[in-house]
């Protein structure tokens, strides 16, 4: 959440920071701001309530120079996302500034002593306390006082810090997001890869407790205490074209169609040759658990629900899964006989790293599905399966999603085969239905016109019902989530056999009801519930396999998706529901690639 930007070189600093923060703008757009140092005595800045667009304007009649420039966009969470509460945050000789992703969370008392010292607050935000800090302790050592300053303070940040007097940026983590990009006579630093992209890939994560000292030719790294640490340099294999729309209206019609080439990428090289493995760089050995617990957030937490499935199926080992948010408040038994899976596309969620530590302090095995490289989950797991989904921009999930169910199928025949469960003929069965998912699902996106035309029917509804049973029951979740999201129309999910436990009552002329009735062990039960539904006059929108003729008997409309092995329907099914989604937010003119209130990688509790 926040994204940061940071150059210091040889170009005008200004142009870098704002393109690196249009490419980082999916982590938060509540205000936007930039400041410079040129050869000025003091830095210019300026910041911007609202979306990033608004800062560019005001940088057309406020050009900045300079080639030291330090940016934001926010994700508010202390004070409102007006101009004076946006960062940059300036001393009051507007010789020093701090701009920070996170939160202070002892910021109360420290302001409350920093004002009982002289110092004169103008915003609501947490952040400022660390200009006033930084200035106490100034005494012509940029690095020494921003030490002295975060030994004070408390939290999970990540902060650059800039001053009139010195040609460097000061960047340090706190366990939010910080990554450098090393350049020829020239550096950079960023919340994100993407930011970067256009410039180098190669980079440094930085660590918790880590600072830099970023000048033009050079980056030395230590701790807060100043002692030289070392940390290995990078290379990232995304191209920049992978962050850009490539002619596609919004970030997100574009992931989703992106996803037969994720599958691929995900899939790559991990069938082995007989048809029947698959084959996964793990150190964990199979058979050395006996439970597997999953555990994640939003769309990624619904991956999981769709790999409990599958590994409880296919591997035959009893799986759970639980919210990130949840578990380590749930005090969970686990031992060193559970192998806890947690899910992240941007492995930064805080929710999930506090999980996985929680697994990892009760000796579970763990293993990470990650899409991000370098990230803090991936620094603490025991093992990481990479999706290789390349950066996903949309703050809605659609190709995360799309290869974490990929990678649930991969990790379930891969147990399953190991421990001696899955015969030769179904392993080879469900990795040919795999290998066909990328073709599938683009036979599913050319159902868009039609879902269009769904989506223009019922854009004006208030509530969505979203139906769906057994492995599709998540895909079902997913579908509402990415809804109610994107177009902020109320919708939820049932297991359609609870429908009749209560929800039925909400059921009349108006609701329209998503119910995925693809080819299942369940699906003449599934028909008996539509009809329940359909005899209370609710809209019903089948998604259905082509060969399934009396579904149109039950629906108002049918999409129709190609038919495959139940355990890999969900793959294919949640493609439509994603178009359904983008589709009724895009003509309700909505921004769908940045929805209202939300921000991609959750960092804060
Ligand atoms: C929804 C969405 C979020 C994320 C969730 C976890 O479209 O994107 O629900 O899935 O915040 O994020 P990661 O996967 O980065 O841990």
């Amino acid at each position: 959440m926040c994204g940061i930007v940071g150059y210091i070189g040889h170009r005008e600093a200004a142009d870098v920071v704002v393109d690196g923060l249009t490419r980082l703008e999916y982590r938060g757009y509540d205000s936007a701001g930039i400041v410079t140092a040129d050869s000025q005595a003091q830095l210019e800045v300026v910041k911007r309530a609202g979306k990033l667009s608004i800062l560019k304007e005001a940088l057309k009649t406020n050009p900045l120079k300079g080639n030291i420039g330090i940016g934001h966009t926010r994700w508010a969470t202390h004070g409102k996302p007006n101009d004076v509460n946006s960062h940059p945050h300036l001393s009051e000789d507007s010789k020093l500034a701090v701009i920070h992703n996170g939160i202070i969370e002892n910021y109360m008392p420290l302001k409350a002593k920093l004002i009982s010292n002289g110092h004169d607050f103008v915003s609501d935000t947490d952040t400022e306390v660390i200009v006033h800090l930084i200035e106490e302790h100034y005494q012509g050592d940029l690095v020494e006082a921003v030490q002295n300053a975060l030994k004070e303070v408390t939290g999970a940040y990540a902060l650059v810090v800039s001053h009139i007097d010195h040609e460097v940026i000061v960047a340090a983590r706190a366990t939010s997001p910080m990554v450098i990009g090393i350049g020829e006579n020239e550096n950079f630093v960023a919340s994100d890869v993407p930011a970067l992209l256009p410039y180098t890939r190669k980079v440094i994560f930085l660590h918790d407790g880590d600072m830099a000292l970023i000048k033009k030719a050079s980056i030395e790294l230590s701790d807060f205490d100043g002692n030289i640490v070392e940390r290995e340099i990078s290379t990232i294999d995304w191209d920049a074209e992978a962050a850009e729309k490539s002619g596609y209206e919004h970030y997100m019609l574009k992931e989703i169609y992106e996803q037969p080439t994720v599958l691929q990428n995900t899939f790559g090289g991990r069938f082995a040759a007989n048809g029947m493995d698959v084959e996964l760089d793990l150190g964990l050995d199979p058979n050395s658990i006996n439970r597997v617990v999953i555990t994640a957030a939003g769309t990624a937490y619904y991956s999981g629900a769709v790999g409990e499935y599958l590994i409880e199926q296919v591997a035959k080992i009893p799986t759970e899964i639980e919210l990130a948010s949840e578990f380590r408040y749930r005090k969970p038994i686990l031992d060193e006989n559970t192998l806890c899976i947690v899910v992240s596309q941007s492995g930064e969620t805080i929710d999930t790293l506090e999980a996985l530590r929680e697994a990892k302090r009760q000796g579970a095995k763990t293993l990470a599905i990650l899409n991000v490289k370098g990230s803090s989950i991936s620094r603490e797991v025991d093992d990481s399966l990479y999706i290789h989904a390349g950066p996903e921009i949309g703050v809605a999930s659609t190709k995360a999603y799309m290869a974490m169910l990929a990678a649930f199928e991969l990790i379930a025949i891969w147990l399953g085969r190991a421990r001696a469960e899955l015969s030769d003929s179904v392993a080879s069965e469900l990795i040919q239905a795999l290998r066909s998912t990328p073709g599938l699902v683009e036979h599913a996106l050319e159902e868009r016109e039609h879902i269009a035309q769904i989506a223009e029917q019922f854009k004006d509804k208030r509530d969505y019902l979203f139906l769906g049973r057994g492995i599709n029951f998540p895909t079902a979740l997913e579908g509402a989530l990415k809804l109610k999201e994107i177009s902020y129309i109320h919708a939820e999910a049932y297991a359609t056999g609870e429908m009749k436990h209560g929800p039925i009552a909400l059921i009349d002329e108006n609701m329209p009801i998503v119910a995925i009735a693809t080819a299942s062990e369940l699906y003449e039960k599934t028909i008996s519930n539509i009809q329940e539904v359909k005899a209370r006059d609710g809209i019903i929108i089948s998604l259905a396999n082509p060969d399934d003729e009396q579904i149109a008997i039950h629906s108002d409309h049918v999409i129709r998706v190609p038919k495959v092995h139940e355990l890999i329907s969900p793959m294919i099914n949640v493609a439509s529901l994603q178009l359904l989604a983008y589709e009724t937010a895009h003509r309700l003119e909505l921004d769908v690639d940045q929805p209202r209130n939300l921000a991609k990688s959750v960092t804060v509790e």
